[in-house]
């Protein structure tokens, strides 16, 4: 099963907490003036519901962190089970060594409110957000916290606000991060029963 921009619908703003509640790996992707990265990022949160608001750890040595600073804006990308090569390969090689998108061959656009790189394959959900300048957060820590101005999600596996992991569908599930280039992948789901 392929991830493609025609099974992405606009996910409401107040269901984009739902896209990171479970903690999936993310790809957080950052342009400014011509240039533009991608890296891995396994620390993120839901943090705020109206506006929503997201938490993202981006290591202040990073390139992208160069990048979100200059720009002010970063997405969130969420990839699929079937890109877990890719999520360890930008998260273990620098922007600075070199443009990954071309040295990785990964097909993007930029985002309609941000400019920053939305996968056209490889996720299965992504969040525009606008950086939260902080100043004192900014120099002590490496968390971001950013406000989600629009997102949107496959809806072969994401719809009406919920995700939905079937056998089906298992290319799509997200990625979860043991460590050391483990993963795990979304299964199966459980419906919790009122207790008696
Ligand atoms: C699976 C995975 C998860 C990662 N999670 C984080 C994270 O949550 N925060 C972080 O700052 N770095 C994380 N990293 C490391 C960055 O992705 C890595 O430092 C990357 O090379 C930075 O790229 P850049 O310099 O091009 O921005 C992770 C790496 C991997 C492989």
């Amino acid at each position: 099963m392929t991830q493609q921009f025609e099974h992405f619908k606009p996910v409401a703003l107040n269901h984009a907490s739902r896209l990171l509640n479970h903690g999936p790996t993310v790809l957080v992707t950052s342009a400014h003036a011509g240039r533009r990265n991608i890296m891995a990022a396994a620390w993120s949160m839901p943090v705020e519901f109206t506006p929503p608001r997201v938490a993202v750890v981006i290591d202040k040595n990073t390139f992208s962190r160069e990048l979100i600073a200059a720009s002010g804006v970063f997405a969130v990308c969420i990839p699929g089970a079937a890109a877990a090569d890719l999520a360890y390969a930008v998260g273990t090689s620098s922007g600075r060594e070199g443009d990954k998108f071309e040295r990785f061959g990964i097909a993007a656009r930029p985002g309609g409110l941000t400019g920053a790189p939305l996968l056209s394959s490889a996720c299965v959900a992504w969040l525009e957000c606008r950086l939260i300048p902080e100043r004192h957060v900014e120099d002590a820590y490496d968390t971001c916290f950013a406000e989600v101005l629009a997102a949107a999600a496959d809806e072969r596996v994401f719809s009406d606000g919920h995700w939905s992991f079937r056998e089906d569908n298992a290319d799509l599930h997200t990625l979860h991060h043991l460590g050391a280039g483990h993963f795990a992948r979304a299964s199966a789901m459980i419906k919790a029963k009122a207790l008696p």
